[in-house]
């Protein structure tokens, strides 16, 4: 007996949507096996959910076919760039800021999974909530993730760096007073979820605080953040108005996530490990390149933008659009973040970006003789 082919058997039902299911089952006794293995599978898990499989292969006949423009929401996708001058490179900066927050976004998306084990999604698509125990393999396999996304960033930060008209820049940089990438609150959560907050604390007072943290504790931390230090005039007190605005918007989210993150940020996941696992190498090796590549790395490309754009050898620097003291508040060897103390030798901390930054700002000055 000839079998019809199971696409155009489907495809016949398909251009008919209101094919009859009796029919549709009739024709079905010369499928494959494997066709019958599919169905009773999708039976079963329609029944498990209490479901009816027939109604829901009704809905899959009645549904169009996905294309990659409504997958992607592709229209609104491209209809994100705004500017806010007629300067045809803001449309450079627009978008290589949106992809960036993007890439936090994806950075975002492994931490959270990491901090609650692994996401256990059965074969047959069934969620099972999160694993009970983190395993190191998973560990390495996520940060190594997070690690890509950063490296992609820091090398293409050329785009911003040489990629605009300095020119155009300083001109519609004014249109956009005082928004700064200060206020990038993904930024902020990347911190959050990675470390211990008393490593985010402005490094002079990072002593004062030991022993087990409490959530009153993060609320005075937060306020003495090295980045609310940055935005704030030290002979006055008084904060940006770029900082002012953004804690209005976000210090609630912020205050939140880093409370519910002082059992289960990236270190204490680490510390939750096993003896031999928190040993292992390739574990501690992909926690200090996310170190580098966060810390180090990504701010370092950052900061030659700014000296770019915002030095001027023939008289005193722009100022920022953010306010802060930018040639002290970017530089990674001032405020000596590091998310992960433990995993680096007192020298290593010492000398916190320091080679790097020197050749990166005396390369960027020859440049620019
Ligand atoms: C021409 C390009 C850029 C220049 C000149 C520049 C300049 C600056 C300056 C001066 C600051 C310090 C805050 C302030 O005073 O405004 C800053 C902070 C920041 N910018 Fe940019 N930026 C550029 C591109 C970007 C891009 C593409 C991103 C991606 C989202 C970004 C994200 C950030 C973040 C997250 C901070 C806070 C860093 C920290 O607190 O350590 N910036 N930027």
């Amino acid at each position: 007996m000839r079998l019809p082919c199971v696409n155009s058997l489907y495809s016949r039902a398909f251009h008919h949507k209101f094919v009859s299911f009796g029919n549709f089952f009739q024709e079905m006794e010369t499928f494959q096996p494997e066709i019958y293995e599919q169905i009773r599978k999708l039976k079963d898990k329609y029944a498990t959910l209490g479901q009816d499989l027939e109604s829901y292969l009704d809905g899959l006949l009645m549904s169009n076919t996905t294309t990659y423009w409504d997958y992607l929401n592709v229209d609104a996708l491209l209809a994100l760039q705004q500017p806010k001058t007629d300067f045809p490179d803001e449309k450079i900066f627009i978008m290589y800021h949106q992809v960036t927050e993007l890439y936090f976004k994806l950075v975002l998306h492994e931490l959270e999974q990491l901090s609650f084990n692994g996401r256990n999604v059965l074969r047959n698509g069934e969620d099972k909530g999160w694993n009970e125990v983190l395993s190191a393999d998973y560990f390495v396999e996520r940060m190594m993730r997070c690690n890509r996304y950063f490296d992609a960033l820091t090398h293409s930060f050329g785009i911003m760096v040489e990629g605009m008209e300095p020119e155009q820049f300083k001109q519609y940089r004014m249109a956009l007073l005082p928004a700064s990438g200060f206020q990038s609150a993904q930024y902020r959560k990347i911190e959050i979820c990675a470390t211990d907050f008393i490593n985010l604390v402005e490094k002079d007072r990072r002593s004062l605080y030991s022993g087990t943290t409490t959530g009153s504790m993060i609320e005075e931390m937060f306020e003495y953040s090295y980045w609310k230090k940055g935005a704030t005039e030290l002979a006055t007190g008084e904060k940006t108005l770029t900082l002012r605005m953004f804690e209005k918007k976000y210090t609630d989210e912020l205050v939140g996530l880093a409370r519910r993150k002082i059992n289960n940020n990236i270190w204490q996941k680490y510390l939750e490990l096993s003896e031999e696992d928190q040993n292992r190498k390739d574990l501690q090796l992909a926690l200090r390149a996310f170190d580098v590549n966060v810390n180090v790395n990504w701010p370092l490309e950052h900061y030659k933008s700014a000296v770019r754009y915002l030095h001027d050898k023939n008289s005193e620097d722009k100022a920022s659009t953010g306010g802060t003291n930018w040639q002290k508040y970017l530089p990674p060897r001032f405020q000596k973040r590091v998310f992960y103390p433990t995993l680096w030798s007192e020298e290593e901390q010492a000398e916190w970006g320091k080679s790097w930054v020197e050749n990166v700002f005396s390369k960027q000055q020859e440049t620019l003789r």
